[in-house]
């Protein structure tokens, strides 16, 4: 969960939509990320017009770090749970959908593939792997 979620006292909300859907917390840290592990994680968006702004915005204030689990695809499961990246496309029902506005402050972050799972469990929380 990125800093506006926190900010916006949105934990409990976003958190009971993963539980309800029945994904298991395995670890979660209301932790402030510094520039360098930003700067990791989006690696790839590394030099796009955005990328300052993103690690400003990810940097500014605590984040709600998790991991979740579930029975099976659970990387594709908890990104239909939050929607398109931009919350004007995303649909009622989904967590951008319903409570972002903002491309730039869209509450939630996920992991796009299981190789990007393994990666970014490994930057937050290396003891569990
Ligand atoms: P995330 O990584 O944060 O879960 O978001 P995502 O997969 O849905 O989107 P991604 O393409 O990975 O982009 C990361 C974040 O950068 C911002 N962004 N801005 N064209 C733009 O201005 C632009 N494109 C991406 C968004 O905040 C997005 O969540
Ligand atoms: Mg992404």
């Amino acid at each position: 969960m990125k800093p506006d979620g926190v900010e916006r006292g949105l934990v409990g909300e976003i958190i009971s939509r993963l539980e309800r859907k029945q994904l298991r917390i395995v670890a979660a840290e209301l932790r402030t990320i510094d520039v360098p592990t930003a700067t990791r994680h989006y690696a790839e968006h590394e030099g796009k017009p955005f990328f300052e702004g993103l690690v400003s915005f990810i940097t500014r204030g605590p984040a709600m770090v998790m991991v979740v689990e579930g029975p099976s695809d659970t990387w594709r499961v908890v990104r239909t749970l939050m929607g398109t990246t931009d919350p004007k496309d995303s649909p009622p029902g989904t967590i951008r959908g319903d409570l972002a506005i903002e491309m730039a402050q869209n509450l939630i972050h996920g992991s796009d593939s299981l190789e990007s799972a393994q990666r970014e469990i490994a930057i937050f929380f290396p003891s569990l792997v």
